[in-house]
């Protein structure tokens, strides 16, 4: 990336799902120096950055986002000129069960972050006051749900959280309005649809059902299956983030999608398809495992983006379809069993327990 030649770029959340796809992007570039700053939550997982770490240009630093000290000096000791923030409780399941760390982080951690960005900023020259950004990674979910024939989600639309998970990214995102109003911090705000792709903790829909059907253990579908999500391969997001840091405007949002709306049911069936031929199964097709169990507490019904705005400003359009992104996800979690196999162990099988256990059947 050219735009970030010679720049010093804070990743929150790098050792995440998503923060990690934005690691290995740019960190192939000398010329960007990389600080990334997680705390190795459950979900950071420094496998998802081993070559990185390899890298004079990568800094890792295991810092809670919340822990306003420590921000400060890692602040003074890199002197980032972008900041990208992806730490995060990211799992609407889990919010549910427990949104005391929702809170905590997304919301807290943030103002947390926005503060130490703030004294930070105010302290640099004029012309590194204008060219610093902190770029604030949100969701779709923000904006609630829609039925089936409701136009997609854009930038105007009015924020009605359902879950306690996207409720505390919605305080975020207004935090993160208000330091730009305010103070004139120089923000940026992208809300983005569902991810899949390489290096995903296997507690959200497409790896949780890869690493099910390979241990031939039932796929759990909520409810009918009919939910819609919009898919978007994380590489594809990774560059998204990439360009509006580079070229998007001071203040303004950004929503990215994936231009590819699937219902659940349909995504488990194209994951089964995609195992059988894959990686077959003796004992019959993979969607014998599909079973329909109790429904998710206030789960939302659609989520569907508009991208106009990041298309026809900054020229993003995503590379990957649906099925090309699938099976590469599917090949990549085929081909790295000692990831998988390290991510397998201990917390994963308790959450196993926790959010699948005292769900019953439904046929
Ligand atoms: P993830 O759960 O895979 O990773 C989150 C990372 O943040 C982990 O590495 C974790 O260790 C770190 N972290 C958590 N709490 C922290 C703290 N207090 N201090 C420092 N680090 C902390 O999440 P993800 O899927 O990569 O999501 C990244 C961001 O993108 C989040 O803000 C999420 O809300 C947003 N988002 C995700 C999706 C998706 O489909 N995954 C879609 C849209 C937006
Ligand atoms: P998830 O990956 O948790 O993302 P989000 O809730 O942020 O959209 O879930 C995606 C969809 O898949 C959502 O409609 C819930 C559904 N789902 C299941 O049917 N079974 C499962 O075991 C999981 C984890 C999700």
């Amino acid at each position: 990336m050219r735009a970030f030649h010679d720049k010093t770029i804070m990743i929150t959340g790098g050792a995440g799902f998503i923060g990690s796809a934005v690691v290995r992007y740019l960190v192939g570039d000398a010329r960007c120096r990389i600080v990334n700053v997680d705390k190795l939550t459950y979900a950071g997982n420094l496998d998802s950055i081993a070559e990185a770490r390899g890298r004079d240009n990568h800094h890792f630093e295991q810092v809670d986002i919340g822990d306003q000290d420590a921000l400060t000096r890692l602040f003074e000791k890199y002197r980032p000129d972008i900041v990208m923030h992806l730490a995060a409780e990211s799992h609407v399941d889990r919010s549910i069960h427990g949104p005391a760390d929702f809170i905590a982080t997304n919301i807290v951690g943030t103002y947390t972050l926005l503060e130490a960005a703030r004294r930070y900023w105010q302290d640099l020259s004029e012309h590194e006051r204008d060219r610093f950004r902190l770029q604030h990674e949100s969701t779709d979910e923000v904006y609630g749900d829609l039925q089936a024939d409701e136009p997609a989600f854009t930038e105007a639309t009015a924020y009605a959280p359902s879950s306690p998970y996207s409720a505390s990214k919605a305080s975020s995102d207004h935090l993160v309005r208000a330091w730009h109003r305010t103070y004139g911090l120089p923000v940026l705000i992208t809300n983005c649809s569902n991810n899949y792709g390489p290096c995903q903790f296997p507690e959200k829909l497409i790896p949780l059902m890869i690493l099910n059907a390979l241990e031939n253990r039932k796929l759990p579908v909520y409810g009918s299956g009919d939910n819609v999500r919009d898919w978007l391969y994380v590489e594809d997001h990774a560059k998204a983030l990439c360009t509006i840091a580079a070229h998007g405007k001071v203040g303004r949002t950004y929503n990215i999608g994936g231009r590819s709306e699937r219902t659940n049911l349909d995504v488990v069936q194209s994951l089964c398809g995609l195992l059988d031929r894959l990686s077959p199964r003796p004992s019959g097709s993979y969607a014998t495992l599909i079973e329909f169990v109790s429904d998710r507490p206030g789960h939302d019904k659609r989520y569907a983006i508009d991208d106009t705005r990041l298309s026809s400003e900054l020229g993003w359009a995503p590379e990957e379809t649906f099925e090309s992104g699938l099976e590469k996800t599917v090949r990549w979690y085929l081909d790295n069993e000692t990831w998988v196999n390290r991510v397998r162990s201990g917390e994963y099988r308790e959450w196993l327990a926790v959010n699948y256990d005292q769900r019953s059947a439904t046929e």
